[in-house]
């Protein structure tokens, strides 16, 4: 498709929601105004394409949502877009309220949706890399993924006073799927004893190791950070093998869950979401078609949707050995 057939823009957010989404959206709905393009808001994700849940979205719809969390359009993880039939119905729908590109909020599954859809039925897309995860490539952070850290670190604040009150060990198990960012930085941010990711799998001896080096230091309360998923296990699991070796310490386990997915973004997440809301639609006017836009080194880059899902954006070695240097 030409980009010079682009009057009308859907806009959805898909998967995981992700604080900045509100923002996102908010400013592809103001940049298709000051361009004169229609927006459309597709509600729950790939669902309300295939449902014909669209809305025309006006620029008074999106004011008073920059600071607020989750997604006003909502989401949805869509098993039939998956399915070539349920595109097709998608597709037909966009056809009856002419919509002729799409910008696509989400994370890496959200992300696929768009490249299959514009593949089979030429519909131009930009996505943008919605995720507290922060596990997409061509972006140096996520939208969503800054707030998920603060909430992170903020919960394991208040665990610390209470952990240390009792001399107690904590698991803190966070987010992120197959994916250990939220987990080392709030490993970093919260002065953890250690932190497990997917990544790199720790031995359990390791981490024994490095509790019983922080007992004869002195230490008397600990933070154990574990990452979902995690190759060694998630929290619970870890905390068994350890009570079995270390019987004497008084063990606990919080599984931070959900609580990381919501709250008002920060305000660099904010002005994340609001760059790329910009760029996504100045990438459409522009022909820039099956890209995710996103920021490197303070600038917007547009990268192929194929090459932004590949895992292959993985936790910064320098980051292991910055967490181990300040954990002893
Ligand atoms: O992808 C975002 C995320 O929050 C992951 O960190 C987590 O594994 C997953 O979504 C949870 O998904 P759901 O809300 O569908 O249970």
């Amino acid at each position: 498709m030409e980009n010079k057939t682009i009057s009308r823009i859907g806009v959805l957010t898909s998967g995981g929601d992700a604080p900045g989404m509100n923002a996102a959206i908010r400013a592809v709905v103001r940049t298709c105004k000051y361009y004169n393009l229609e927006s459309y808001g597709i509600y729950r994700g790939y669902e309300g394409m295939i449902l014909n849940d669209i809305r025309k979205l006006e620029t008074k719809d999106v004011a008073y949502i920059l600071e607020r969390g989750g997604t006003f359009l909502k989401s949805a993880r869509s098993a039939e877009f998956r399915t070539t039939e349920g595109r097709k119905k998608a597709f037909d729908n966009l056809q009856k309220h002419n919509i002729n590109a799409l910008v696509v909020i989400g994370g890496d599954g959200s992300l696929t949706g768009a490249h299959l859809f514009f593949e089979e039925f030429g519909i131009p897309a930009v996505g943008l890399p919605g995720t507290i995860d922060n596990d997409l490539s061509g972006t140096d952070s996520t939208i969503g993924f800054d707030t998920a850290c603060n909430t992170a670190i903020q919960a394991i604040d208040k665990i610390r006073d209470t952990a240390s009150s009792h001399d107690r060990l904590f698991f803190v198990e966070v987010m992120g799927r197959d994916a250990g960012f939220i987990a080392i930085n709030a490993g970093i941010g919260s002065g953890a004893a250690a932190t497990l990711i997917p990544e790199k799998k720790m031995p359990v001896e390791t981490l024994i190791e490095r509790l019983k080096s922080r007992a004869k230091a002195k230490k008397q309360s600990n933070i154990v950070i574990v990452a979902e998923g995690g190759k060694s296990g998630g929290a619970m699991e870890i905390s068994e093998k350890v009570r079995k070796i270390l019987p004497g310490y008084d063990i606990k386990v919080t599984i931070l869950g959900h609580l990381q997915r919501g709250g008002s973004p920060s305000s660099f997440d904010r002005l994340l979401a609001s760059k790329l809301g910009v760029a996504a639609v100045e990438g459409l006017i522009q022909g820039k078609y099956d890209v995710m836009a996103g920021i490197i080194n303070n600038k917007v880059v547009y990268t192929p949707i194929k090459r932004a899902i590949v895992d292959d954006k993985s936790v910064d070695e320098d980051d292991f050995r910055v967490a181990k240097i300040l954990s002893t």
